[in-house]
């Protein structure tokens, strides 16, 4: 239906009486209107009042990569769900078969395929794999602890939020899954060593094997990274940093799950993330970008020294991996998340990504004037800007300023994120990520956007 269609009062009232937003204090609903989005297209996302918007943040969240309105997404769905819309992951099935192969040519290094719905699941299958992989591979020992790094997050249900570093995402929440461990950030705008780069010998790596050593290295089954951090402040690890963490992995055998969530399928101007990185993951997860949302989708990729280690006789009941996932192998999210990859690859969006993503960090160069600019990094689109209200002291601005800025920019018809509950008193970084599509004159909007905002700022 198109906006046009709709009874927006209507809508709204029906919002504020059955809804329940995520990540929202509802209290706000008793002086604003909650937001009720109609429809897109490119990178216009339209309002219940016909209000259009530049999405900044590819569907709030990092994820409709391709931008709104790809007719060959929505049919090769439709076709799928005529034919056969779904049979359960026992099985396999002609779309879930196209995308394991595709996914296996994308990363070379990895073979087989396991598929689920949200990033939190496919993260969850990780730790589950790890914790019997190890298991089984070291019987006499009980390898099943898994390493996190602070400020990353790895999602919402209990493990996944164990495994996060986000202290305000898990209040409230404990007791949490134990055998969850942190290291520190790779971080340097704010390092936690006191270094600077690259005279720091790359201390916030070797926090790795300080952890393994420190909780015993049989009893660590993984580590889990994202490549650059996302919704923890958009944080890009130095160069060198994943070639000494992998080496560690190596040697007291810990697997590497590199989380591609946000950063897989040209987030970052590369198809994967950790491709910008000297680096072998035993295992990717991802989710948003795989079928750009059109589909809920998510995949846990290997190696094939994990899958093999799961094979044994049938009569042994207890061998294999038992685990199960209802609306994991959905042939028409298969379908979405092919026709997706093929519309990335055939647009060359990674391409874009790359050259857009360069043009916007240019122009966000433009700011750094502002006083409460501190810093501005990323890669491709994948961009944040770290607000302070010192430069020197590097003192984060309140979440006051950050609500004014980003305000600011919606009033003006840009949508953009920033961080929200995750690490307390530094929730100030604001988060651009368009859909991968976009055009310079859209760039141009958001940082004037920006512009006229940081100009407000009081
Ligand atoms: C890096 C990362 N991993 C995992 C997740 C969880 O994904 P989902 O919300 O699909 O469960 C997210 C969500 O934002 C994420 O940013």
């Amino acid at each position: 239906m198109k906006c046009e269609e709709f009874n927006a009062d209507k809508l709204v009232e029906l919002d504020k009486k059955y809804y329940w937003h995520h990540l929202t204090q509802h209290k706000v609903f008793e002086t604003q209107e909650p937001t009720i989005m109609v429809e897109g297209k490119g990178c216009i996302v339209k309002d219940v009042h016909g209000k259009e918007f530049l999405d900044g943040v590819s569907g709030g969240v990092w994820c409709v990569n391709v931008g709104y309105g790809q007719d060959t997404i929505a049919e090769a769905i439709y076709e799928q769900l005529k034919v056969l819309p779904y049979y359960a992951g026992s099985a396999g099935n002609p779309a879930l078969l196209a995308l394991a192969e595709k996914l296996t040519s994308l990363l070379p290094k990895l073979d087989k395929v396991y598929i689920s719905n949200s990033g939190s699941e496919a993260n969850e299958k990780a730790f589950k794999l790890s914790r019997q992989y190890s298991r089984l591979k070291y019987p006499s020992q009980d390898r099943y602890k898994i390493i996190f790094r602070e400020r990353d997050y790895h999602g919402t249900t209990l493990a996944a939020l164990s495994a996060t570093g986000q202290p305000e995402r898990k209040m409230g929440y404990e007791p949490l899954v134990p055998g969850f461990m942190g290291i520190a950030p790779a971080y340097c705008y704010r390092c936690s060593f006191g270094k600077s780069y690259p005279s720091c010998n790359m201390e916030c790596a070797g926090d790795l094997e300080a952890k393994i050593n420190q909780e015993g290295a049989d009893t660590v089954a993984a580590v889990i990274l994202e490549p650059i951090t996302a919704g923890g402040g958009l944080i890009v690890p130095p160069d060198g940093y994943f070639e000494v963490i992998q080496e560690i992995c190596q040697k007291y055998d810990v697997l590497l799950i590199m989380d591609e969530v946000v950063c897989g399928f040209g987030r970052t101007g590369k198809m994967f993330g950790h491709e910008h990185f000297n680096v072998d993951p035993d295992m990717v997860t991802m989710a948003k970008g795989l079928a750009s949302a059109y589909m809920p989708i998510s995949a846990t990729v290997i190696k094939q020294k994990l899958f093999d280690r799961f094979l044994a006789d049938p009569s042994d009941t207890m061998h294999y991996f038992r685990d199960i996932s209802t609306f994991g192998g959905s042939a028409a999210a298969c379908a979405g998340a092919n026709a997706n990859i093929k519309l990335i690859e055939q647009q060359k969006l990674c391409e874009n990504s790359k050259e857009m993503g360069d043009y916007l960090i240019g122009r966000l160069k433009e700011l750094e004037s502002f006083p409460i600019v501190g810093d501005i990094r990323g890669k491709g689109l994948f961009v944040g800007i770290e607000f302070v209200e010192d430069k020197k002291t590097k003192a984060p601005v309140s979440e006051k300023v950050m609500g004014q800025i980003l305000g600011n920019c919606t009033a003006q018809g840009v949508l953009l994120g920033k961080m929200n509950r995750s690490i307390p008193g530094f929730n100030n970084v604001l988060q651009i990520a368009p859909a991968l599509i976009i055009t310079k004159p859209e760039i141009d909007r958001i940082v004037d956007a920006i512009k006229n905002a940081l100009e407000k700022v009081k």
